[in-house]
């Protein structure tokens, strides 16, 4: 057992928790600052009532606020908040109170231009300190973000856009990777073409190369002349704090609705008690701003914690394979997330760079958002660990907005399995038809009772977020396969629906499909994720071409085209790896897709049972 964790007993605390969960959340939020005390820790609906849930009631609170003027009047103003390096070179660091300044400065520039609570405020930034004043400048003055992720493409953002109906658009006209300069101005402009609701696009202008066009504005000159004051609006816990869109299993993607009160009570508890955050740590999450971990342990999290946190935008294997040791090393990082993605490209390089540098300032590394495959984790234990690291795995969801299963650092780690229940999230695996699962089957997993921390609905389709309940599984449908041992780890294996998971991001095969039915050469397309040794999961897309059957030269040319083109619609976490073409799909009689022959196909597996396919 490591000693100094800060949850040393995970029993213990989950036994605090099943004694009284109402009193377990009730001083997790008394941790926080409030502007006014709730007066109900909890309301619960059945699926049957709709599953709303509602925590805190009647509790005013700001989550900017709870980051940054709670830990200033802690004393912390004068602490860096953040330590931000860009792989262009650029690097500068921020202490509390000049977070607070610039989160303020933003927030008067959203003012000046009308934006004001309930709002809806796109965000297309890249992982820099402007994107993370953004956010927390929209959530000051209660306006609602929306960050899309700078790298998907024109017509998943144009969709994200319209689906929020945002009244202003925030961007970069640049980022860097791997020693390129990506345009993400000429993206935003082909999004927005014809939105007339969107009023305003502002420009933080890195490169600057051309003039602004229509309705664009300079987000540096307009937030340098505000005032550094602007203190945070008070809002409700149950107010939309931002929307996040993911994939699901239709083309269209969600827009999971996360609150101020209840997420900012649950990410600061996890924080804290399970991510092991104590004021000296030095944070370090290589997500993006873009997704939830992004949101919950870049944006929110290590300011709610009131630690140190590094903030890089790049590639970690960029300039060179030792960057991210380099960096552990100069800012003497000592809490590390990543991805299993991230691990095995490590594995990759080998041990050599990480020895070149001094990480013994390393106590954890968590990492999630994908299956851990044990090969990669036992790697990174072994080649950390001689450091003094713990290398451990934890689940969530972007719905979930913060861990339900994870392995404490004072736990024995189990390669394969994510860990155990967070307090408070009481887990179920079961059949397709609601039967309990015995120990070391798998089945589908499902949370019984919703959490402070979890979406509250999917904005505009309340119908898209009743789905994820049903009574007959026996609660919330995570829509993934888990199984668990006799000791109560868990193993989450992989997804039970059509969502891929290709280097931990999460891409509905109906969203590539959509996609590549918008080129004219295509009539019909089906997508599965295939096994890949670096990402996890790799795309494969079946395609029924118009005219006769492509072959030869035809063929790759074509293959290459409808490659190009998905990355030009989604954006490169999309692209197929491959493009096959074929005469016809296989479909049920009812005319569902049957992905799983096409993936046996690839794989050279049996096929199973293929009763109900028509042809
Ligand atoms: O399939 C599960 C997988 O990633 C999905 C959620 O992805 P996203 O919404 O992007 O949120 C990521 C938050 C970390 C899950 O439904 N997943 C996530 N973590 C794990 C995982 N699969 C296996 N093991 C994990 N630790």
């Amino acid at each position: 057992m490591r000693s100094g964790a800060f949850v040393a007993d995970y029993d213990a605390w989950h036994r605090s928790w099943a004694a009284d969960p109402h009193a377990f959340w009730d001083a997790a939020a008394r941790e926080l600052d409030w502007f006014a005390p709730w007066s109900q820790v909890s309301e619960i609906h059945g699926p049957d009532q709709g599953a709303g849930h509602r925590w805190f009631i009647g509790g005013k609170i700001n989550l900017s606020h709870n980051c940054l003027e709670r830990n200033i009047e802690r004393g912390l103003g004068e602490r860096v908040a953040l330590h931000f390096e860009s792989e262009n070179g650029a690097a500068r660091s921020f202490t509390y109170s000049e977070v607070l300044h610039e989160v303020s400065r933003v927030a008067n520039c959203l003012k000046s231009f009308g934006i004001t609570k309930g709002d809806r405020v796109v965000v297309y930034m890249p992982l820099t300190p402007q994107g993370i004043f953004t956010m927390q400048a929209c959530a000051r003055i209660g306006a609602i973000h929306s960050v899309v992720y700078a790298g998907i493409g024109p017509d998943a953002l144009r969709q994200r856009i319209e689906d929020a109906g945002a009244r202003m658009v925030i961007c970069a006209d640049a980022t860097y990777r791997r020693g390129k300069v990506i345009d993400l101005l000429s993206i935003v402009e082909r999004a927005v073409q014809g939105l007339g609701f969107v009023e305003n696009v502002l420009v933080h202008r890195r490169e600057a190369v051309r003039p602004l066009g229509q309705r664009q504005s300079d987000f540096e000159q307009c937030v340098r002349r505000q005032s550094p004051q602007c203190s945070a609006v008070v809002t409700d816990a149950e107010d939309p704090a931002f929307i996040l869109y993911t994939s699901g299993t239709s083309g269209k993607p969600k827009g999971v609705v996360h609150v101020h009160g209840g997420y900012a009570v649950g990410v600061h508890l996890l924080m804290r008690h399970y991510y092991d955050t104590r004021e000296n740590d030095v944070w370090w999450s290589t997500s993006d701003i873009g997704w939830i971990v992004g949101h919950s342990y870049i944006c929110y999290g290590p300011m709610l914690a009131g630690c140190t946190q590094v903030v890089r935008e790049g590639a970690p294997d960029w300039p060179d394979a030792g960057v991210v040791w380099s960096l552990i090393a100069k800012y003497r990082v000592s809490t590390m997330f990543t991805a299993p993605t991230a691990v095995r490209m490590f594995m990759r390089a080998g041990p050599e760079p990480v020895e070149k540098h001094d990480i013994t300032s390393l106590r954890v590394l968590y990492c999630a958002g994908e299956p851990f495959n044990p090969e990669a984790q036992e790697w990174a234990a072994r080649h950390l660990g001689k450091h003094g690291a713990a290398v451990v795995d934890n689940y969530w969801q972007t719905e979930i907005a913060s861990p339900m299963i994870g392995t404490f650092p004072a736990m024995t780690a189990r390669p394969g399995f994510a860990g155990k229940p967070m307090p408070g999230v009481e887990l179920d695996i079961v059949t397709p038809e609601g039967a309990a699962v015995p120990d070391g089957k798998g089945g589908l997993l499902v949370m019984k009772k919703p959490v402070p921390y979890m979406m509250r609905t999917i904005w505009g389709d309340p119908a898209r977020y009743l789905a994820y309940w049903s009574r007959m599984l026996g609660g919330y449908v995570t829509g993934d396969i888990a199984v668990r041992d006799a000791e109560g780890y868990i193993a989450v294996l992989g997804r039970s629906d059509d969502v891929l998971n290709v280097a931990g991001h999460r891409i509905g095969t109906a969203e590539v499909e959509s996609a590549l039915l918008t080129h004219p050469a295509v009539v019909e397309s089906a997508v599965v994720g295939l096994p890949d040794a670096l990402k996890g999961e790799c795309i494969v897309a079946f395609v029924v071409a118009k005219g006769s059957e492509p072959v030869g030269r035809v063929a790759e040319d074509l293959e290459a085209a409808l490659i190009v083109h998905v990355r030009d619609t989604l954006g490169p976490i999309a692209q197929p790896s491959k493009v096959t073409f074929v005469a016809s799909l296989p479909k049920t009689r009812s005319g569902k897709i049957m992905r799983r022959l096409l993936k046996a196909r690839e794989l050279g597996q049996e096929v199973g049972d293929i009763s109900t396919l028509e042809d």
